[in-house]
């Protein structure tokens, strides 16, 4: 089933998602709706913020990157729980980065080039692995939404402010979008 998508300025982007259990009443079922919305939305990425649910989910589709990131092939993910360990190289790169919450906004954001993570899938079977290239791009985005961050703080101050205007008509329920959000009241 496919859920709106929330939307910038609404509180649930802005809080400090639960840590999932292993008894999460009707986990499999939102699991399979976020693959659903993502695919839906032509996504890489989503948090379990996005549908309205404050719990540390995540679901990674890095599989539009194959072709020039092998180690893309394949790559869906979900990561239940997950935790950034440690950033193994102190080297930053540059990508243009949207957000399904966010829509019609692009921005370049530097983020470390590799994570080392942690986390559980769908099984609750735990993983710790080292990713770079677009798994690390999309797995620190993200992780910030489990944070209440979005990638509109890591930009500067004066890009942010020549976002304002459309920031603003987020925040007013004014959004829109060519998949199904959930526009704010
Ligand atoms: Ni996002």
């Amino acid at each position: 089933m496919i859920l709106p998508i929330t939307v910038y300025g609404n509180p649930i982007l802005r809080k400090k998602a639960q840590p999932v259990t292993k008894d999460q009443e009707g986990l499999k079922e939102l699991i399979a709706n976020m693959y659903d919305t993502l695919a839906a939305a032509e996504g890489v990425g989503l948090a379990a913020p996005q549908v309205g649910q404050s719990l540390r989910l995540v679901i990674i589709d890095a599989t539009p990157f194959a072709e020039d990131e092998p180690a893309c092939k394949d790559f869906k993910r979900t990561l239940i729980n997950p935790e950034i360990l440690d950033f193994p190289t102190d080297e930053e790169v540059k990508f243009n980065e949207g957000c399904l919450s966010l829509p019609g906004i692009s921005e370049d954001v530097w983020r470390p080039d590799k994570v080392e993570i942690r986390y559980f899938d769908e099984n609750f079977v735990e993983h710790q692995e080292v990713w770079n290239g677009m798994r690390a791009r999309i797995s620190q985005h993200e992780l910030d939404h489990l944070d209440g961050k979005v990638f509109t703080d890591h930009i500067s101050p004066i890009r942010r402010r020549m976002l304002g205007g459309k920031l603003n008509a987020m925040i007013k329920g004014k959004a829109t979008a060519r998949y199904k959000i959930l526009n704010n009241k």
